[in-house]
């Protein structure tokens, strides 16, 4: 591979509690689970592993527990040949951890975060961790730190010009202007895109009205991620474009998100045009619902190097 992609991503590690039941739970029901497994997860490192997997030179600015979750977080990441110099320790708070009720019959899942040391990463952390951001072509931040952390990180990266960012902005909370104003991609999914514009999105037409809603808002560019059913993209005044997704029988879906940013902002950053990389992202994510686990689904490089195509 010539000139490997360079991708900063700032946000939230996790370890995933994983555990597949027969249906997701009711309300005050107990339900038995049939398997449990424990795993390395977080949207943001699962994002920055993805690209790692496929290739990308990748550094990491997150925060973690001083306990043993923490420290293997960070062997986890250097595991993965990710730059850990901005992995910070937090010696208040608990290592962000994620239970995670998995549906054996459908893939789907149901995940509660509790963010732990993930909420200890600040603005002022960001700023230190400037030179990674200027090092890479493109950043990825999600919303499971505080916000006002993820905004600085895209304002760190609005100091150099070049460095494309792309935000996913999950969990959905409400975004700023300014978060917006600085965000060259939008990334919602589908669920997200409908709180963050109380809009519905369960049809095309639907999914594409709440994209636009997001643009009417300064968004440039939405790429909304529509489940099964693959992805939209909005660019600027262009039409939409829905790209479709292979039509697979899912294990376990939860980290699909994930590898499709992780990918995106790989061939993004391999020089794809955005239509390429989305297409290729959205095989790759295909591919991890075909396996049990977060990270471990991933697909390393030379098992996709059909959907690379380099
Ligand atoms: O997107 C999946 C991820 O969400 C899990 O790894 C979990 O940790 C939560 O962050």
């Amino acid at each position: 591979m010539a000139d490997r992609p360079r991708i900063c991503m700032v946000g939230s590690s996790n370890i995933d509690l994983i555990s597949r039941v027969p249906r997701l739970p009711m309300p005050g029901e107990t339900l038995i689970g049939s398997k449990f497994q424990m795993g390395f997860g977080g949207k943001g490192a699962n994002q920055a592993v993805m690209a790692a997997k496929l290739g990308a030179q990748v550094s990491v600015v997150t925060k973690v527990g001083d306990d043993i979750f923490g420290h293997d977080t960070r062997k986890n990441y250097e595991k993965h040949g990710i730059d850990i110099t901005y992995v910070l320790f937090d010696t208040e708070r608990f290592s962000g951890v994620a239970p995670i009720a998995v549906d054996e019959n459908t893939g789907a899942n149901s995940i509660i975060i509790v963010p732990g040391a993930n909420d200890g990463l600040s603005p002022e952390d960001v700023r230190a961790a400037a030179p990674a951001i200027h090092a890479a072509q493109i950043l990825i931040c999600q919303l499971e730190i505080p916000i006002e952390t993820t905004l600085e990180a895209f304002r760190v990266a609005r100091q150099k010009p070049g460095v494309m960012t792309i935000l996913n902005p999950a969990p959905a909370a409400p975004l700023p202007d300014e978060l917006i104003a600085l965000s060259d991609i939008i990334a919602p999914n589908e669920v997200e895109a409908a709180m963050l514009t109380d809009m519905p999105t369960t049809t095309d037409a639907e999914a594409t009205a709440a994209g636009r809603r997001l643009q009417e808002r300064g968004a440039k560019t939405v790429v909304m991620t529509l489940g099964a059913r693959g992805a939209l993209i909005l660019d600027g005044a262009n039409e939409p474009v829905m790209v479709a997704a292979q039509s697979v029988q899912a294990v376990d879906t939860t980290g699909a998100g994930d590898a499709f940013i992780g990918s995106l902002a790989y061939f993004l950053g391999a020089g794809r045009t955005l239509r390429d990389a989305v297409e290729r992202a959205c095989a790759i994510a295909t591919r991890s619902v075909l396996k049990t686990g977060t990270q471990i689904s991933f697909p390393w490089r030379e098992e996709v190097l059909d959907i690379i195509g380099e």
